[in-house]
């Protein structure tokens, strides 16, 4: 049985992709901070075919991260992918006057990266087998304004696999950065629902495929590559324009 350790897994995509491994008889880590949501949802893991442990973790919190990572290794007996998406999304507080706001987007969308894969990459590596995985965003390519802590966090952690990519390959661990756009998940409030969304269960049985296949970067779905491509191509001035006429007033 293959073994997928995944945070966040009480809501949204962490949840999707818990039940799509469901269906594929995987041993399944349940992590988040609301562990009764973990049970039930372990529940359905369980009816769906897979083995689940649940654990309450803070990805905050290094040293727990450090603990239930080991813990997970013990009972599934070992790790095969380890797929860091949780993450919280809003506002910076641009005018609050505190840095408060913005730094807890950064800790918990770097800092709750590196906590979570860094435990598992020793006996990835000893293994020579496996894969790490990271859920960024389509905001690391196109960031909203009022949202700089996201953005910049999406971009650290999609640079970091950059970064660990060639030498983690010598060990066969494949890096995948998975860049969605917009999912209908809580995470996505107010205006910025207008968006045209995908569904978290399209998104995970798509995510499933391309770690699988072990892609580097996928942004999801495709419409935002060619997006990403015209803004690249938009001279900055008017790109400058064109984005404070669309969202003027904070978005969430
Ligand atoms: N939905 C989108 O449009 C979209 C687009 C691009 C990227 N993403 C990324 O996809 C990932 C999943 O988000 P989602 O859309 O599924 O949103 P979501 O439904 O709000 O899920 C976020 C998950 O992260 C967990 N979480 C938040 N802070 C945590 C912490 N400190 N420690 C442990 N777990 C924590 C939450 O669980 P608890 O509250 O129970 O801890 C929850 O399970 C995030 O990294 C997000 O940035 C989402």
């Amino acid at each position: 049985m293959k073994k997928v350790f995944i945070t966040g897994a009480s809501s949204g995509i962490g949840k999707a992709l818990a039940l799509a491994y469901a269906k594929r008889g995987f041993t399944i880590g349940l992590t988040a901070r609301r562990e009764e949501i973990l049970h039930e949802i372990s529940k359905e893991v369980e009816a769906l075919g897979g083995a689940p442990f649940v654990y309450q973790l803070d990805v905050n919190d290094a040293e727990k991260c450090k603990s239930v990572a080991n813990q997970f290794m013990a009972d599934a007996e070992g790790i095969d992918i380890v797929i860091a998406n949780a993450g919280i999304g809003g506002d910076d507080g641009l005018f609050s006057g505190t840095s408060d706001q913005i730094n807890t987007i950064l800790n918990t969308d770097i800092l709750g990266v590196t906590n979570t894969l860094m435990p598992f990459i020793p006996t990835l590596k000893a293994q020579k087998s496996g894969a790490i995985v990271c859920i960024s965003s389509v905001a690391s390519f196109i960031p909203l304004p009022f949202h700089g802590g996201y953005a910049g966090a999406k971009i650290a952690i999609r640079m970091i696999f950059d970064s660990w990519r060639p030498t983690l390959d010598k060990y066969n661990i494949k890096t995948v950065s998975i860049c969605p756009g917009f999912v209908d998940t809580p995470i996505v409030k107010g205006p910025a629902r207008r968006f045209p969304m995908k569904s978290a269960e399209d998104a995970a049985e798509r995510f499933l495929e391309v770690i699988d296949r072990g892609y580097s970067t996928y942004i999801y779905p495709w419409p935002y590559r060619i997006l990403i491509l015209i803004v690249r191509l938009t001279p900055e001035r008017f790109y400058n324009w064109l984005i404070k006429k669309m969202f003027g007033k904070p978005i969430q």
